[in-house]
Formats: C-alpha cells, sequence, structure tokens
C-alpha cells in the first residue's frame, strides 16, 4: 500500500492552501457517558450563538437564561430552534416550563457588555426567583408577546412556540431534551442597526455594530473581531468546460 500523503491540496477557485493530513480516532455515538457526548458536542459544534431567553411563568413572574443549542432554521416564516436539556432529577428547566405554559418568549441577542451577566444568569435559581431582579437586568415592554425584552440588547427576537419535540431518554422517564421550534412574529434592532441599498433592500447587519458574542466548548467564548469576508463562488462551468 502507498503512504499516505502528509500533507494535501485544497483548490478554491485560483488560491491553494495546503492542509496537513491528520490520523483520526473513532467514537460510536452510543458507546458515549451523556457527559462526554454533552462535551464532544459543545466543543465541536461551535461557536454557537447565545439565545438569552426571556419567559413569564403562570403567575406572571419573569425569567430570563442563556441557551446556546440555539438556530435560525428558515426565513420564510423566520423560525428559530432551542434544544433545553431536562434537569438531573428529570424536571423542566423554567424556561421550557414556561414556554410550554404561555407559548411565547423573547429571544435576546448577546452583545459583549452583556456577556458577565448572561453567564450569571444561567445560575440555578428557585422557580419563582427573577433573575432579573437578582441580577439588576432591565425589562423593556415587548410588542406582540407578553414576556419583556433585555433593555440595551442589540435585537430581540419575539416568538411564539411552534412545536416541542421530546429527544432521548432522561432521568425518570423525563426527555433527555426538548426541541423547540418557534416563530419570530416581531423583530427590535436597535437604532443604526438598520440599512437599506437604494431599492430599499435591508442590508446585512455591520457584525462589528452587533459585536455578538458566541459560545465554544467548555467555558469559552468567542467574540467577532476576527471575522474575514468571503464572496458566493460564481456557479460551476458546464463538466464539458472544465475538461
Ligand atoms: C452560554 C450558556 C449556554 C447554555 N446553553 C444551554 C442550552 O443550550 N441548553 C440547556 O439546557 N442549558 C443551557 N445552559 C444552561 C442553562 O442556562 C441553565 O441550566 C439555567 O439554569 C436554566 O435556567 P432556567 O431553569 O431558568 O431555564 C447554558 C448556559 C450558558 C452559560
Amino acid at each position: 500500500m502507498r503512504p499516505r500523503a502528509r500533507r494535501f491540496q485544497l483548490r478554491a477557485r485560483a488560491r491553494i492552501c495546503y492542509v496537513e493530513a491528520v490520523s483520526t480516532q473513532e467514537l460510536p455515538a452510543d458507546s458515549l457517558r451523556a457527559s462526554d457526548a454533552y462535551r464532544l458536542m459543545i466543543s465541536l459544534v461551535a461557536p454557537r450563538p447565545i439565545a438569552w431567553v426571556s419567559t413569564l411563568d403562570r403567575a406572571g413572574r419573569g425569567n430570563i437564561a442563556p441557551y446556546s443549542y440555539f438556530q435560525a432554521v428558515c426565513s420564510s416564516p423566520p423560525t428559530i430552534v432551542l434544544g433545553i436539556g431536562s434537569r438531573p432529577d428529570g424536571t423542566a428547566k423554567d424556561t421550557l416550563a414556561n414556554i410550554l405554559d404561555r407559548r411565547e418568549f423573547v429571544v435576546n441577542h448577546v452583545s459583549e457588555p452583556f456577556a458577565e451577566v448572561m453567564n450569571a444568569s444561567s445560575a440555578p435559581y428557585e422557580p419563582g426567583v427573577s433573575e432579573w431582579e437578582a441580577l439588576g437586568i432591565e425589562p423593556e415592554a415587548s410588542t406582540a408577546v407578553a414576556p419583556p425584552r433585555v433593555r440595551g440588547a442589540r435585537a430581540s427576537l419575539e416568538c411564539r412556540l411552534q412545536q416541542a419535540i421530546p429527544l432521548g431518554q432522561g432521568p425518570n422517564g423525563a426527555p433527555s431534551s426538548t426541541l423547540v421550534i418557534a416563530r419570530v412574529v416581531h423583530f427590535h434592532l436597535a437604532e443604526g442597526l438598520l440599512e437599506r441599498d437604494e431599492r430599499g433592500r435591508l442590508k446585512a447587519i455591520d457584525p462589528a455594530r452587533l459585536a455578538a458574542v458566541g459560545r465554544l466548548g467548555g467555558i469559552a467564548y468567542t467574540t467577532t473581531a476576527g471575522r474575514f469576508d468571503l464572496p458566493r463562488p460564481p456557479a460551476p462551468p458546464p463538466a464539458r468546460d472544465r475538461e
């Protein structure tokens, strides 16, 4: 057998770059302890955006907590997903209990000045204890849903629950996690973020102005400071022209 090349070429249009060959280790997913699978997932699927989720309980008390199993999955209609794990005793986290009860919530954008308080709001406060009051987070009224948004957040997405899908097997017969699928019904954006082109279409928002924080593995976070641009590639030429 020929020895495997130690270095190989990647071709992207005119530019060629070289990457080091690596040997890989394999792990069948069903052989993993739940805690190890968690560490792999949050390290490998990274950076992840952070949804700072504001909800109300049945009595109308506010709750806010961060979730980084969070993604945008559809633009029309605007749709997001959250993955909310069950607590070690199998009970639902306050955010999930409130979303299932009231079917609405707000995803607040986390910019750099909010990173520490966002993290502090992940502490396991007793149900009914408001992280808003405990941490001095200031609420501002939402427009289409009852839970408030965060004053000073550069963007907030008001959401309505579409579907909650239990995933896996957790403690005491609970799912290990619940996938929440929700529709964004109203957007709030800080003044100065929205710009339109000459045809009135919204331009992409400048990432530097959003100053988003992303979550990596463990307790590591990142910012958008090291950004670079890649224009979309043109359609490849038909196969016969490539020979
Ligand atoms: C940056 C960050 C991201 C998090 N992402 C998730 C997540 O995606 N899913 C989850 O179940 N818990 C996640 N957590 C943990 C919850 O925030 C934590 O369990 C919190 O106490 C839940 O609060 P609640 O019971 O008020 O909803 C995350 C914590 C931090 C700091």
